[in-house]
């Protein structure tokens, strides 16, 4: 099994199911035009959030990383029309790509792109949000799911992309992204709050995986 056969299987769900959209793969050519990196999510990843915001009726997303905005649109039409996205970005450039890119899927009124620094941004929060999908700098992961853990609701659903790391995960003496990966796997190991698992994935965007917890 190689990444050719993983990259042509996700071409295959993303043509029978997934359903990318010209908003859609218009994000991730603009994205790349303006020299953001390839590390959206895949399309089939956007779609899992999407349906998982869709199946908690979630009207109230937080995320944290923006980039060009692809999975901010897939969480973002998820939401009934009052629904409210809220995204935190620390690059000017990135957060204006994404304001972009948001403006020409229609949800412009459904998404809030915060700049600064998500550390920052996160105390100035007003909870609850339904679910929350943590994709930034993996060093602060940790705080990250606290603060996304209080932000939530009973039942709120929480994602945390790139937890896998090609296997990295499992290093205790990995590079700063698994030591914050780990550092937060440790954190949740012991809170009481929630209840937790990870998955692994392969795919276009190679091996790796997401974590999902459920706040009680
Ligand atoms: N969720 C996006 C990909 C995010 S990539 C998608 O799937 O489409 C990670 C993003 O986190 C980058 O845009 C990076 O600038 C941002 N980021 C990194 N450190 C950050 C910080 N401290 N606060 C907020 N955003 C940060
Ligand atoms: C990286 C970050 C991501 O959020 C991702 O999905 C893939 C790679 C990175 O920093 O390398
Ligand atoms: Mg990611």
């Amino acid at each position: 099994m190689s990444d050719a056969v993983w990259r042509d299987v996700d071409s295959y769900v993303e043509d029978r199911l997934v359903g990318e959209d010209e908003a859609l793969s218009a994000a991730i050519r603009h994205s790349a035009a303006t020299g953001l990196p390839a590390i959206a999510v895949s399309a089939a990843h956007g779609k899992l959030l999407n349906l998982l915001a869709m199946s908690i009726r979630a009207k109230r997303i937080l995320e944290i990383g923006t980039l060009g905005g692809y999975s901010a649109i897939w969480l973002a039409r998820a939401l009934p029309e009052d629904g409210q996205l809220v995204t935190l970005e620390i690059d000017l450039r990135n957060a204006e790509v994404a304001r972009r890119n948001i403006a020409r899927a229609g949800l412009n009124a459904r998404v809030d792109i915060k700049l600064g620094p998500a550390i920052e941004t996160l105390p100035k929060l007003q909870g609850p949000f339904d679910m929350a999908f943590i994709d930034a700098d993996k060093e602060s992961n940790a705080a990250y799911f606290d603060h996304a853990v209080r932000l939530s609701r009973p039942g709120g659903i929480i994602i945390v992309d790139n937890v896998v790391r090609d296997g990295h995960v499992i290093e205790a003496n990995g590079n700063a992204q698994v030591q914050g990966v780990r550092r937060m796997m440790d954190a949740i190991h012991a809170d009481t709050r929630v209840s937790a698992t990870a998955v692994q994935t392969v795919g276009v965007k190679g091996y790796d995986g997401f974590l999902m917890a459920v706040v009680r």
